[in-house]
């Protein structure tokens, strides 16, 4: 399945242009399959239904464990490294990793959970994390990880949204030198989602916890008495594998699901041929799974690729700022991905956190997540992958469930700030504002998809319309990506950031509906506008414009006291940088926030704001900027 040379790549994506069912089905033959597929694709982008591998049976766990048995029993799949480097690290060879889940998959049996019930997963990175996700997979019931960062309110949102009947959870977690109390913040969920009947709690931090007869039970307790077998169960095709909340620019965030055969095959399709993984390589993606990145880049895509796939359950900077790179030589990592935010902040460091360590195993070095900028790209190619190593920067989404845009290691050309070119296999485009496909180069515009890809997102959980609405909607015909893109006179694609009202901090996202109703919580609140601004290490920073009862008498403690709503509502990723008091919000007559003049005054622009025309009080705009330039 991988691409080895440039004139490969260029057959293959010959083969594509030439007939795009054959060459989807050409891939998916290489997987294990309980019964052949009837039909390659249907497809509508109106109705927004695809459907890939129709009335194909597999599953997915088979591809990632049962099939590697026979060759590779004995390699290990995932190696798991502590967050305190005198932990000793966990391997789970691929016969190990299988038991595991088989053993995890008899004890979800044994709590009724059954094909296409709801489990969330709300865990540290630790090996166990990895085991539930696959053995949901196993028995057929749609995983909903939730990061580890979110907050009770975000758990229970999610979990309410998608009616759970089961949460995974861990008595805490570590991460760098703090505890998160994740039992205690899943009590506090569970005190609002009626749909849970069973909790399930990983050891892990030894903290105190309390556990409620009849709904919670310790893992070990449970993973003692099961057998370490369990037949995978028959799946569709399309029937469901996950659901994974995003950010939305408005409302609550929305329940992506992606689905079985097409999700599988491109998360191995891409992982091989983005990475060019070779037999026997050290892979490292250091995503947490909480993200789409730890889903496809952690567990799925190199498990069916039969690779072995690091763990980290830290940060990088615990330690101290050398932790990845002494990871890097601890364990030869051949292939590392990370997110520029990270590259930023160890850059800040210094360079002695690097030079004390050989970093001379690694081979491909990737990024995702946000736009990476040059210095931050430069510094990576040479500090990091010693000038030798190409740098594959890898954009997709949530939504695309795959890597879309990239170079291949070493056989497509790189270009700092550049995602270069669509994968063989996917037809992206670039459209103006009249809503027609630009063909030539050397232009921005938005980026679409005008073709399906077998591990698209099929709906959001529970409301298609809202689907539609979002991503097929805007260009009638197209998936909306949601992303500006400028194509340069050699068409190579450079992502330049959203265009709607997601924000994308440290290569998270979120929306902005939901810190600001996190903010007008506060009794003196009346009114809020989150936008997103330059920051040298996250990307982005939160700004936000706050109108209030009565101005605060004291900014600093009011400061504090939003922020600390921000953490309860959202989680702390989500906390603001700057808050700026205004009397007033740039509004259009029929009332819209303006962020494009909010974001251009956040970003210490205070002329050259565009056109102000149809603001129904300019002259609010001028004040905003005259407090902007005091609280700067
Ligand atoms: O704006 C793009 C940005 O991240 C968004 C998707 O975020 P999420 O669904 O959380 O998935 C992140 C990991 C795949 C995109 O709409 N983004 C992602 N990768 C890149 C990027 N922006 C620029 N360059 C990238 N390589």
């Amino acid at each position: 399945m991988r691409i080895k040379s440039i004139e490969e790549y260029n057959t293959e994506k010959s083969n594509f242009d030439n007939d795009p069912e054959r060459f989807w089905e050409e891939k998916a033959e290489s997987f294990i399959w309980k019964k052949k597929w009837d039909k390659v694709l249907n497809w509508d982008f109106h109705s927004a239904k695809i459907n890939w591998f129709n009335g194909g049976k597999l599953n997915i766990t088979e591809n990632c464990l049962d099939r590697h048995l026979k060759k590779r029993a004995n390699q290990v799949a995932i190696k798991w490294i502590a967050n305190n480097p005198n932990e000793k690290s966990i391997s789970l060879t691929y016969q190990e990793l299988h038991a595991e889940v088989c053993k995890f998959s008899n004890v979800l049996k044994k709590h009724a959970i059954k094909k296409g019930d709801r489990v969330c997963l709300y865990m540290p990175m630790v090996p166990e994390l990895s085991i539930a996700v696959l053995a949901c997979a196993r028995i057929g019931a749609i995983h909903s990880v939730v990061f580890a960062g979110f907050s009770a309110k975000s758990l229970s949102d999610r979990i309410n949204d998608a009616e759970c009947q089961a949460l995974i959870t861990a008595d805490g977690g570590f991460r760098g030198d703090k505890i998160t109390p994740l039992k205690a913040i899943s009590d506090e969920a569970m005190q609002t989602t009626p749909s849970i009947k069973t909790c399930i709690v990983l050891e892990r931090t030894k903290s105190k916890i309390e556990m409620k007869n009849q709904r919670d039970y310790w893992w070990h307790h449970e993973m003692a008495s099961v057998d370490n077998n369990f037949p995978a169960e028959f799946m569709d095709s399309e029937d469901e594998l996950f659901i994974l909340y995003t950010s939305g620019s408005t409302g609550k965030p929305k329940g992506i699901v992606h689905t079985t055969a097409g999700y599988m095959i491109y998360s191995q399709y891409s992982f091989q041929n983005v990475f060019q993984y070779n037999e026997g390589d050290i892979y490292w993606c250091t995503a947490d799974i909480g993200w789409i990145t730890g889903h496809s880049y952690i567990i799925y895509g190199p498990l069916l690729a039969g690779a072995t796939s690091i763990m980290f359950e830290g940060v990088p900077t615990f330690p101290d700022a050398g932790r990845f790179w002494r990871i890097v030589e601890e364990n030869k990592i051949n292939i590392f991905y990370t997110a520029p935010t990270a590259i930023r902040a160890l850059e800040a460091k210094g360079l002695d956190f690097v030079k004390k360590y050989n970093l001379t195993s690694l081979r491909v070095l990737g990024t995702v997540g946000e736009p990476i900028n040059e210095d931050a790209w430069n510094w990576y190619f040479k500090e990091i992958g010693g000038g030798l190593c190409p740098i594959v920067d890898t954009w997709w989404q949530t939504e695309t469930g795959g890597i879309m845009i990239s170079n291949l290691a070493g056989i497509t050309t790189a270009k700092p700030t550049f995602a270069t070119l669509p994968l063989p296999g996917i037809k992206a485009c670039i459209m103006d504002d009249s809503n027609s496909e630009i063909n030539e180069n050397d232009i921005e515009g938005k980026l679409c998809i005008k073709y399906p890809w077998p591990s698209m997102a099929r709906t959001i959980y529970g409301d298609h319309k809202r689907f539609i609405d979002t991503y097929f909607s805007t260009f009638p015909g197209y998936y909306f990506s949601g992303d500006g893109c400028f194509k340069n006179k050699d068409g190579l694609f450079r992502i330049t950031g959203r265009v709607d009202d997601v924000l994308i901090i440290s290569g998270h996202n979120l929306g902005t509906a939901e810190i600001e109703s996190a903010i007008d919580e506060h009794n003196n609140v009346c009114e809020s506008a989150i936008v997103g601004y330059p920051h040298s290490i996250k990307g982005n920073g939160i700004y936000a414009f706050i109108i209030c009862h009565e101005h605060p008498l004291n900014t600093d403690k009011s400061n504090e006291e939003i922020n600390k709503l921000i953490v309860k509502h959202v989680g702390p990723i989500a906390k603001v940088d700057k808050i700026q008091y205004v009397n007033g919000l740039p509004k259009t007559r029929s009332g819209k926030i303006m962020r494009r003049i909010l974001r251009k005054i956040a970003s210490g622009e205070t002329t050259n704001l565009g056109d102000t025309s149809t603001l129904l009080d300019p002259t609010i705009v001028e004040s905003i900027i005259k407090g902007s330039i005091n609280n700067n």
